[in-house]
């Protein structure tokens, strides 16, 4: 398969605008101004069936049709750089290799949405990648993509690049809204929805890096070319960020229902499990969602749908691989410690369930858990889902509701040995551990 959202690895500097250009950059966004009425360029996007990459797969060119024509109020366009999701690191690489193909992206969706403002909000680890944003936005704006009459088009945009504090919760939406805006990162109530009450009260379009990236490839190639690509339902290329215990983790893109099976053995892409090992589980989609075993893993095809008929969600695409050696009560403690430690409180059965789960796991794994305990976890995590503001509370509680039915045995072999049976085995491996020397994502990336 071609590369396409990472062809930053066949083009070197594509960073660079000049290059970008050569390879055919900006012209989607000329097309978009000259060619396209704003409507046409949402009917196009629609067709190709983009779903956003950010983890919860909604229609981007439906999102975009949300935002209310001849607002009287200023519109925004927020694209969503926070990329915190365990498991998770493909937007990292795109802003840093191709931030011109990202700001095209922005700039295609400002025309569609008649938004003359848009931010880009980046993880606060994110230095160097704010860094290249800036330098990429500055060409762009000396190449007069951006700022006055874009391209002689009477169109006016201004991009900004802002930077969180570092919390996982500024990654959902309405949080970051609040951030950017000055305020603690809380979650808002909906309704209303962004796309009518967003960034300073305005209709505001919230997208991620990767889902913007795939624009300026549809508006330039056209839908029916896009949708040719993976399954009908949720068509296009995507970038996988395979990690945990495989000998070759990284960034793989993939069109999307590329068997998780192959990813995972296949000499090019996972070059199958560390030390020749047997597969235990797999997390598909960052670690929020429920877990497969082995045997479920290996039949699954890696799309929004054959994902979730399978029992789990493909969320943000990374797919995290644990062998035989893996302690699932471990794994479920160190996820458990994430969801407590980024929970911002504003809700009870959030607040409380997180902690109360990772306490539960402590005590489980350090051999003063009870077989009461293992219905407790089920309980509480019953109590946390579809009853919070936001979806971080089920973002513990699906993990847990699938880890314990699912390694039930493992469990019950914690309460009755009063102690993990892996830790004092030389076999134990931690989750958190990759056994191997050291690991870097790009030396992994391929595309089939
Ligand atoms: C706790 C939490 C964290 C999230 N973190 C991110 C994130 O880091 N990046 C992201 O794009 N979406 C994240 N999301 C999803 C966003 O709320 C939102 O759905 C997404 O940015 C929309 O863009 P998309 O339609 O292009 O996927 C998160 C959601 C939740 C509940
Ligand atoms: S579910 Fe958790 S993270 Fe989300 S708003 Fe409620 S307390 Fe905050």
């Amino acid at each position: 398969m071609e590369r396409i959202l990472s062809r930053w690895v066949d083009i070197p500097n594509l960073r660079d605008i000049e290059v970008y250009e050569a390879h055919g950059g900006y012209r989607a966004l000329r097309k978009a101004l000259f060619e396209m009425t704003p409507e046409e360029i949402i009917e196009e996007i629609k067709a190709s069936n983009l779903r956003g990459r950010g983890g919860a797969a909604f229609p981007t060119g439906v999102k975009w049709s949300f935002i209310p024509r001849n607002s009287e109020k200023p519109v925004y366009v927020v694209c969503n750089a926070d990329e915190s999701e365990p498991g998770t690191f493909a937007n990292r690489y795109q802003l840093e290799n191709d931030p011109h193909g990202v700001i095209e992206g922005v700039l295609i969706c400002c025309r569609a949405v008649n938004a003359h403002t848009a931010y880009i909000y980046l993880r606060g680890e994110f230095a160097l990648q704010k860094r290249r944003l800036d330098e990429a936005l500055a060409q762009a704006r000396a190449r007069g993509y951006i700022g006055r009459n874009i391209m002689g088009s009477n169109f006016d945009v201004e991009v900004y690049t802002h930077r969180g504090a570092g919390a996982y919760i500024c990654g959902e939406e309405t949080a970051l809204l609040e951030s950017l805006e000055g305020k603690r990162g809380y979650p808002r109530n909906r309704p209303p929805f962004p796309a009518t009450y967003g960034a300073f009260g305005c209709p505001t379009v919230v997208n991620n890096v990767e889902t913007l990236s795939n624009v300026p490839h549809i508006i330039a190639r056209g839908a029916q070319w896009y949708r040719s690509i993976g399954p009908e339902k949720s068509p296009g290329p995507k970038l996988f960020c395979l990690s945990g215990h495989v000998n070759r983790p990284g960034l793989y893109e993939l069109p999307m229902g590329f068997p998780l099976k192959d990813m995972i053995y296949r000499e090019d892409l996972g070059g199958g499990i560390l030390g020749g090992k047997k597969l235990k589980a797999v997390i598909p989609g960052g670690s929020s969602f429920p877990v497969f075993t082995a045997e479920e893993a290996l039949k699954v095809n890696m799309d929004f749908e054959s994902v979730r008929a399978a029992g789990s969600l493909m969320g943000t695409g990374g797919v995290i691989v644990m062998h035989e050696d893996t302690c699932m009560v471990d794994a479920l403690r160190t996820i458990a410690r994430f969801y407590h430690h980024e929970s911002c409180g504003q809700c009870t059965p959030c607040r409380e369930g997180c902690s109360w789960i990772e306490k539960l796991m402590i005590d489980l794994e350090e051999g003063r858990g009870t077989m009461e305990d293992l219905d407790r976890l089920i309980d509480i995590a019953s109590n946390m889902e579809g009853n919070t503001i936001c979806v971080l509370a089920d973002s513990l509680a699906m993990p847990v509701k699938s880890f314990v039915p699912k390694f039930r045995d493992e469990f019950e072999e914690h309460v009755r040995l009063k102690r993990c049976p892996f830790k004092f085995s030389a076999k134990f491996v931690s989750f958190t551990s990759s056994e191997r020397p050291s690991s870097h994502a790009v030396d992994g990336l391929s595309s089939s």
